[in-house]
């Protein structure tokens, strides 16, 4: 409860603006003591905030430190379900085995771990994921969706449209999607997005997302490995984001677009996961754990399977792999 109230306090400050907002108002709207609101504002300024304190007249925010912990995400967020439990934390070997361990204990649905760094963040197929400190968005979300194992995959495709809206919608800049899980921006990685599953041979007890995105990276905070297949939304914007209020509208897409899945299935989804891809059309190379060809993307299927023709003509079915532009 004191968690909330603060992040309560924190939303009204935040949109007030600069109007001051008097503790006695903040007391009265949140059912508590002047006291008690004077401690909350304590506690605030022990995490990074400053306040602007004008007599007889209130609080106002002064200062926010460009973190991504609870009490920020709070405030900007907007979702019935997603996020009401954020576990934040400082530095991380990764995300993902914290979230297994609490989807196993039996965390909620929308539950998320985040941080603001990873000392051994990982990608697909095992690779390393980058995750420099107070730069990006390493997060891990619990989705509880009833379907059946075999349709996991097609979260993959769900996360991707949703991260998109929502770098539209803060950023202002459209990216691509290329099959079946990374974002690009003129070619180049701005997200990852890495889906495991917790199930029974017929039965989801969980899926566990993990979601990379580069945000406030300059081209230099890329190591040299990836500087040149990597960018972040500020190099491509020019601008500063509030990482918060992205990982609110992400948080907020996830729910809406993961619900509509398991009210209407893939197909309304997949329109519009179309119209962001950048793989359909395209000649590309695909790398799975048994083979290696070249082909043309000409699909996917109402499950979220790519189509690629091969040169023969012959069209293979793709469930998993890596593939190259
Ligand atoms: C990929 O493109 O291969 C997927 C990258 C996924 C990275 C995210 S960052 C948060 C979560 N924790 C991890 O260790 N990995 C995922």
């Amino acid at each position: 409860m004191s968690g909330t109230i603060k992040h309560e306090i924190l939303k009204k400050l935040q949109h007030a603006g600069t109007e001051p907002t008097s503790g006695q108002a903040l007391a009265d709207q949140l059912s508590v003591s002047r006291t008690a609101i004077w401690k909350y504002i304590k506690q605030l300024e022990a995490d990074g905030y400053s306040f602007e304190t004008i007599h007889k007249k209130g609080y106002i925010l002064k200062n926010e430190p460009n973190l991504i912990d609870a009490a920020r995400i709070k405030a900007a967020l907007d979702t019935p379900t997603f996020g009401q439990a954020i576990h934040y934390f400082d530095t991380l070997p990764s995300t993902q085995p914290v979230a297994h361990q609490l989807a196993q204990e039996g965390a909620a649905a929308g539950t998320v771990v985040i941080c603001e760094e990873q000392t051994a963040g990982r990608g697909r197929m095992q690779r390393q994921w980058v995750s420099q400190k107070g730069k990006g968005i390493w997060m891990s979300v619990i989705l509880r969706p009833d379907v059946p194992p075999y349709e996991a995959p097609q979260f993959t495709l769900v996360a991707a449209v949703a991260i998109v809206k929502a770098i539209e919608d803060v950023v202002g800049i459209s990216p691509k999607i290329k099959w079946p899980n990374d974002l690009l921006i003129d070619s180049l990685k701005i997200t990852g997005i890495l889906t495991e599953l917790q199930a029974d041979p017929d039965y989801v007890n969980a899926l566990i997302m993990g979601l990379g995105i580069n945000v406030n990276h300059m081209a230099d905070d890329f190591p040299d490995d990836i500087k040149d297949i990597a960018t972040s939304l500020k190099i491509q914007s020019g601008k500063e984001i509030d990482r918060a209020h992205l990982v609110a509208r992400i948080l907020y897409y996830l729910e809406f677009y993961s619900d509509k899945y398991v009210a209407e299935g893939f197909i309304p989804i997949k329109k519009e996961w179309e119209n962001y891809s950048c793989t359909i059309g395209q000649k590309i190379k695909v790398t799975t754990v048994k083979e290696v060809f070249h082909g043309v993307a000409v699909g996917i299927t109402n499950d979220g399977v790519l189509k690629v023709q091969l040169p023969d003509g012959e069209t293979k079915s793709v469930y998993s792999a890596d593939i190259e532009l």
